[in-house]
């Protein structure tokens, strides 16, 4: 392991770049921020007041030969251009997500960061959470059989934050916003291909934006996920929902705490007269003998760093030589089925599709 220290320089110093000013406060990875450059007075007023160098422009902070990193955590629509400069300027580069709003963007990067030789990753920091690791692992051990169809939810019911997220030329809405996470982490626990994507997207309170979206991504061997995104929901469901032939398992919460219920025993004998059950006469909803079932709770995964740690971490390690984890070739594949979503949701149609 190496022990240079390195310098980053932040472009875009709103609350994001607040969350990542805090953690690398915490001095655990070999980050340190010397400077910033925001267009907003008050953000570099800021900056100086913690202690950064507050930067006249963006290419004044690109041309400091200290500066090793840089972090885009400006709004969407301005990482493209500024991920770029950030490559051409010799700077390897963390890009707050999502990425582009395009996969046409993202090529441009892609072809930069070849060009530059320098490292390029986007901060998918969703990849290290708690609860999506308890379902990934869930799925991984085969508990639960063979799974069949995941159901992946964020719910709030206080509309969507102000600004420029409920603007569409800025990169507003839902889909961009929390379904970049939800796609990224569903695509993080299949190497199959997505075929079919459907969505219908709502804009109830916003009506520039999706505000609450619902899609369903089909897999090759027929798997599906359903990502949800709710922001006028006011009775929240559980954030992962998993079907197995052998179980079912619930995520209820996000520091990954539910349970699953798994098979022991066949149950399939019927018995020949129909079961006088809550719902009126029915066999095939008949409650199930519980002595066929092992419940087991779902708690806490405590190995988990659950913060920017991981996203840095592999970014130095790639830099120093190894492999990126966090790679623009899959940030490019969520981008894609993004795009199908927004042309599904507009024509109300599925869209066929290999990726
Ligand atoms: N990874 C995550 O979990 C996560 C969470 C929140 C936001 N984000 C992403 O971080 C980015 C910023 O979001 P935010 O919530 O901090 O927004 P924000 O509005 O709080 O901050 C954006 C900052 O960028 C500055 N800015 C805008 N245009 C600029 C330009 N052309 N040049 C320089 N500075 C410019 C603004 O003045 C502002 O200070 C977005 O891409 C967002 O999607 C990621």
């Amino acid at each position: 392991m190496g022990s240079k220290i390195y310098n980053l320089g932040i472009i875009g110093y709103g609350s994001m770049a607040g969350i990542h000013k805090k953690q690398l406060g915490k001095g655990n990875v070999r980050v340190k921020i010397k400077g910033v450059y925001d267009i907003d007075k008050a953000r570099m007023e800021l900056a100086c007041e913690q202690g950064f160098k507050a930067y006249a422009s963006a290419e004044e902070l690109l041309s400091d030969t200290e500066i090793d990193i840089v972090l885009v955590s400006t709004t969407n629509e301005t990482h493209k251009d500024y991920a770029i400069k950030a490559l051409n300027a010799g700077k390897h580069v963390i890009c707050e997500k999502p990425v582009t709003l395009s996969s046409a963007e993202l090529e441009e990067i892609m072809r930069a960061a070849e060009k530059s030789g320098k490292v390029f990753t986007i901060d998918q920091n969703r990849r290290f959470n708690r609860d999506f690791i308890n379902a990934k692992r869930l799925i991984e051990s085969g508990v639960l059989g063979r799974t069949y169809i995941i159901e992946s939810r964020v719910e709030g019911s206080r509309g969507v934050p102000r600004g420029w997220r409920t603007d569409k030329n800025r990169g507003g809405g839902m889909m961009l916003d929390w379904g970049v996470h939800l796609i990224d982490q569903i695509m993080h626990m299949t190497d199959e291909k997505v075929v079919n994507v459907f969505c219908k997207m709502y804009s109830i309170n916003f009506p520039e934006v999706d505000d609450n979206f619902r899609l369903t991504l089909t897999f090759e061997s027929g798997f599906t996920a359903h990502i949800e995104v709710s922001t006028n929901n006011y009775i929240t469901r559980p954030r992962f929902y998993i079907y197995g032939t052998e179980g079912t398992a619930v995520i209820t919460d996000w520091d990954g705490s539910g349970e699953y219920i798994k098979k022991l025993t066949d149950d399939s004998k019927w018995d020949s007269e129909i079961l006088p059950v809550k719902m009126g006469p029915s066999k095939t909803m008949a409650p199930r003998n519980p002595d066929t079932v092992e419940t087991v709770k779902l708690t806490e995964p405590k190995d988990v760093t659950d913060n920017l740690d991981p996203v840095y971490e592999q970014l130095i390690n790639a830099i120093e030589g190894g492999e990126l984890y966090i790679k623009p070739e899959q940030a490019m594949r969520v981008i894609k089925v993004m795009e199908a979503a927004f042309k599904s949701a507009e024509s109300g149609e599925t869209v066929k599709t290999v990726i």
